[in-house]
């Protein structure tokens, strides 16, 4: 990866003339089935730019209540995109239509904050890395083509998703109106998500990029990380979920509800357990005050996570 950074041909990208971000926006594109994408700096701009170019100011988004952009995004959607958020609830993250159609209001009135998008979360990051079922997606989707809102998917993680489900990356891609994507995540880029949609929805986010000044000149070198992420590293991201099954049993969870890279475990003092480990040199960290996630990745090998489940075993029991 660092040898194909070093190599990267750029250009200037606020000029549109970086031809190796040029070359991934294309990809990625394809690879979802949409006509564009942009490239930029993390996973929180990319739901950003995508919750932007979706809705009025004004209006609401439906999310589940653990979902990244509700909980771990710092109030960027509602200070930048001017949208208030309603959440459903479910153990598994997951986008039930039903508990999504009790909360629509796509046009109540001018009393009542209008619906103008869901959002679904694929792989749930803290609900255990679950993977959203392609089946209740569409359900998702024909509900918002039924009620006239859009359609946001926060991809952070879509192809540890595909990898687990089989379902093809299009198919995902097909269910959005606008998606985010990570490469730098399991994928193993240094940096780097994309936003991905219609050509008028990338131009908005475009424009909205550079306004919140986050548009990059010869950044090619980081879109050569992505590349070469996506061409070596997609595959492999069977083992990292291999691997959290393993972590899982050692801490005395079911490995069976472990679909991908992500571990959520319970424990009495979770801080407690976060120092305990570092201290040992695995490092973890703590969702609340009893709840723990592991996170296995290209950097964890095989022989780490075995070490590292011996060490939170042993832990967890004292
Ligand atoms: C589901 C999900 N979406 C978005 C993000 C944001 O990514 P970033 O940390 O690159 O801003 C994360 C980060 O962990 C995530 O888990």
């Amino acid at each position: 990866m660092r040898a194909a950074m070093a190599d990267a041909d750029v250009g200037d990208d606020v000029y549109g003339e970086d031809p190796t971000i040029r070359a991934l926006e294309e990809q990625v594109a394809a690879t979802f089935g949409h006509e564009a994408a942009l490239f930029c700096v993390s996973g929180s701009l990319a739901n950003l730019l995508a919750v932007r170019s979706l809705v009025p100011v004004g209006t609401e988004v439906l999310c589940e209540a653990q979902a990244h952009i509700a909980r771990a995004e710092l109030g960027a959607h509602a200070a930048w995109a001017g949208v208030t958020m309603r959440t459903w609830s479910d153990p598994r993250g997951l986008g039930d239509p039903k508990a999504i159609e009790e909360l629509l209001a796509p046009d109540l009135g001018p009393f009542l904050v209008r619906t103008a998008a869901i959002s679904v979360e694929n792989t749930h990051n803290f609900c255990g890395g679950s993977v959203q079922p392609i089946e209740m997606l569409r359900d998702v989707r024909a509900l918002a083509d039924r009620t006239g809102v859009r359609v946001h998917l926060d991809g952070a993680r879509i192809w540890n998703a595909s990898v687990a489900s089989g379902t093809p990356l299009e198919d995902y891609g097909r269910i959005a109106d606008v998606m985010a994507v990570c490469l730098s995540k399991g994928l193993g880029a240094p940096v780097g998500s994309l936003v991905v949609g219609p050509a008028d929805a990338i131009d908005e986010a475009r424009v909205w990029r550079k306004r919140l000044g986050a548009g990059w000149r010869q950044a090619g070198v980081l879109a050569a990380a992505g590349l070469h992420a996506l061409a070596y590293h997609v595959d492999r991201l069977a083992e990292d979920h291999d691997n959290a099954r393993l972590l899982a049993e050692a801490c005395g969870v079911d490995p069976a509800g472990v679909e991908t890279n992500i571990v959520v475990i319970p424990c009495a003092d979770a801080p407690a357990l976060v120092t305990a480990a570092r201290s040992e040199g695995v490092l973890v960290s703590a969702l609340g005050p009893q709840v723990v996630r592991l996170v296995t990745h290209l950097d964890v090998t095989r022989t780490q996570a075995e070490s590292a489940a011996e060490t939170l075993g042993r832990l967890l029991l004292r």
